[in-house]
């Protein structure tokens, strides 16, 4: 079972580039055709929501093209802080929804999966309040035995990068209690973040995904005001074999030079040695 891990594609209007300086649509688009030409059978694709850099109908529009490039992939759909409910309600056909949430859980394959809505309206952290962490109890409750993946926009846990720590998921010690009591969450999957980051939740392992749009800078520096950049737009690969779990790795939406053979040159100083 091969899950494709994409974030916060931030899509804006036509003509519009994310804070005047990152055509995001095209970026979205190349990662359709990156994934296209992967030499990996992907049963599924992840969005772990920041769809839209406004919520617009106009962006969830230009996120139906983009679907439509995945397709027959399924792709499951959660909002990230940027997003509102209810216009990906009513641009996006077939969205699942639970109550007033965009949550759902996912029974189609080995790996059970769980996509939880950490959203306040309004606000830029994430936070899971109780009618959803009663949900959530109640959905893991019902299958203690199969192996499950959560994704929800906002990270469950601590990064030690103050800027990101204080816009995050404001209960995660609740959300990483909840957690405790339900052995088979072996995966707990985000974004927000905008990098690369791996953590624990506790038995689980918790993966931020890089940004489809742009890259937030590495910095332990809390005193200095968080900007983006244009390091490579990435996202990431979790793969499950029955006999191993979940391994993850990642791949960069744009080409690089390569792929070169792995040949010694005549010339290559070791074979002296040998
Ligand atoms: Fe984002
Ligand atoms: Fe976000």
């Amino acid at each position: 079972m091969n899950i494709l891990h994409l974030s916060d594609l931030h899509l804006c209007p036509e003509g519009m580039k994310a804070y005047g300086v990152v055509d995001s649509h095209a970026l979205a688009q190349r990662a359709c055709e990156t994934i296209a030409q992967l030499a990996v059978r992907a049963d599924a694709v992840i969005i772990t929501g920041d769809l839209a850099d406004c919520g617009f109908a106009e962006e969830y529009q230009r996120l139906n093209g983009i679907l439509a490039r995945l397709a027959p992939l399924p792709v499951f759909l959660i909002p990230g802080n940027h997003d509102r409910r209810e216009e990906m309600l009513a641009q996006l056909p077939g969205l699942r929804h639970s109550e007033d949430f965009i949550q759902y859980s996912v029974e189609d394959f080995p790996v059970r999966l769980v996509l939880l809505d950490s959203v306040v309206a309004g606000e830029t952290h994430g936070e899971l309040c109780p009618a959803r962490l009663a949900w959530l109890e109640r959905t893991l409750a019902a299958e203690p035995e199969r192996e499950t993946m959560i994704a929800l926009h906002h990270p469950p846990f601590l990064t030690g990068v103050k800027q990101f720590d204080d816009i995050n998921l404001r209960n995660h010690a609740e959300f990483r209690a909840l957690i405790a009591r339900h052995k088979q969450v072996t995966r707990i999957i985000s974004g927000h973040h905008h990098r690369m980051i791996v953590g624990n939740v506790a038995q689980a392992i918790g993966f931020v995904a890089p940004s489809i749009a742009y890259q937030f800078m590495l910095t332990h520096d809390a005193d200095i005001e968080m900007g983006f950049n244009l390091e490579p737009s990435a996202f990431l690969l979790h793969s499950w074999t029955p006999e191993q779990g979940f391994v993850t790795q990642s791949a960069f939406v744009e080409p690089f030079p390569g792929p070169f053979p792995i040949l010694l040159g005549e010339d290559y100083p070791g074979r002296a040695v040998s």
